[in-house]
């Protein structure tokens, strides 16, 4: 092997070092100043008048889904081709995750599926920005007041997107970020919730600390889902390189779309030109009708090439074993009583069926040599289904 180009890797400089150290030398480990300076740094970033700091961004979701009065057996609509927390977050609160389709050209959440999907039980919709990409947010908003429900965005890949002019997570009306190690940026782990709602981001900032509303005083059934200093002080100062961060993903992401789009068998993804897309991932769709291979067999040569991709999903969410088996709390999803509304096994969405497996993801982050660049082109475009 030529060469070994690795997908992601957190950057972190002399900067992050000495806040860290500071924060050892200091003794104060939790809700200090650091916190309070990583919040106030990503509320403006984002444009929000917000931004909680949270222990990781799936119990972003679950808190979010907490403030807004999810009562168990309510619903949250979600896209079905994502992470798993996005899903197992509504779980945990009581909720059950309603799965939508997907855009069958931006792989996010498709308004067109979200009547089909929707109930009296439904408190909120929860789109996200996968891969980077921001989902059709005019479209998903105007269904949500039509039916007088939350958007709770699931921005943990997309930081610093835009979605016409606006930033993800200044949208709905509660945005969800994790700073998770191969994220654009990173606090180790780590995550933020923003919103312009006063006393949203009051509840949130008490149920993230044990439910107190003075140091005496659990006025809810709160939890410890802070972010400690240590974890701030490195996420703190990343807010300030990632403005950089993005504009070299950016650039090698559509450098791999100019140079690679002519190939048949790999399709760079569709980025309408309202978006600005983070470049989470340069994603790419295996036309696997024409290479003759299965997304997972192309992920796993050119991996044997060294060039790492990403590769996923790889199954929707309403195949996973956690949600058709109602898996947890002793067996039994909060909602069992409603089992045959919920019954998974029998969902089978036409677009998240289509790409599910296809989608891959080149090696974008910034630290990435211009060698490393060329040997991806190159290994790509050399590509042949008939060698090993
Ligand atoms: C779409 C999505 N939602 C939620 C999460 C959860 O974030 P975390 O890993 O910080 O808990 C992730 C994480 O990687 C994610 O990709």
């Amino acid at each position: 092997m030529e060469r070994e180009v690795s997908v992601a890797t957190p950057i972190v400089g002399a900067e992050e070092h000495d806040n860290v150290e500071s924060v050892l030398d200091s003794g104060r480990f939790v809700q200090g100043p650091y916190v309070e300076e990583f919040e106030e740094k990503w509320a403006d970033y984002i444009g929000v008048d917000h931004a909680v700091a949270v222990a990781n961004g799936t119990v972003a979701i679950q808190l979010s889904l907490n403030a807004l009065g999810l009562e168990p057996g309510d619903e949250v609509i979600v896209p079905s081709l994502t992470f798993g927390s996005t899903a197992t977050a509504v779980v945990h609160q009581g909720g059950v995750p309603v799965f939508a389709d997907i855009d069958r050209e931006l792989y996010t959440l498709d308004h067109r599926d979200l009547e089909r999907c929707v109930s009296d039980r439904t408190v909120a919709v929860m789109p996200v920005h996968l891969y980077g990409q921001p989902a059709e947010m005019n479209e998903i908003r105007e269904f949500a007041d039509n039916h007088d429900i939350a958007v709770v965005e699931d921005a943990a890949q997309a930081h610093g997107a835009r979605y016409r002019g606006d930033r993800v997570g200044s949208i709905g009306e509660l945005g969800c970020f994790s700073f998770y190690a191969t994220k654009n940026i990173t606090s180790g782990e780590g995550g933020m919730i923003t919103t312009d709602d006063d006393e949203l981001a009051a509840d949130l900032r008490s149920l993230r600390n044990h439910g107190l509303a003075d140091r005496d005083t659990h006025v809810d059934l709160g939890y410890n889902y802070r972010l400690s200093e240590l974890h701030a002080a490195i996420g703190s100062k990343q807010v300030e390189r990632l403005p950089d961060f993005n504009a070299k993903r950016r650039r090698i992401s559509e450098r791999y779309a100019a140079e690679l789009g002519d190939l048949e068998w790999l399709e760079p993804a569709t980025i309408p030109d309202y978006v600005d897309h983070a470049y989470f991932w340069a994603p790419f769709e295996v036309q696997e009708d024409v290479i003759g291979l299965s997304g997972k067999e192309v992920w796993r040569r050119l991996n044997n090439r060294g060039v790492e991709t990403r590769h996923r999903y790889n199954k929707p969410l309403y195949e996973q074993p956690v949600f058709t088996d109602h898996k947890g709390f002793n067996g039994e999803f909060p909602w069992s009583e409603n089992d045959a509304e919920h019954d998974y096994e029998s969902v089978s969405l036409p677009n998240v069926e289509d790409v599910v497996g296809k989608m891959i993801g080149l090696p974008n982050h910034p630290n990435i040599e211009e060698a490393d660049i060329e040997y991806v082109i190159d290994t790509i475009r050399h590509f042949s289904p008939h060698s090993a």
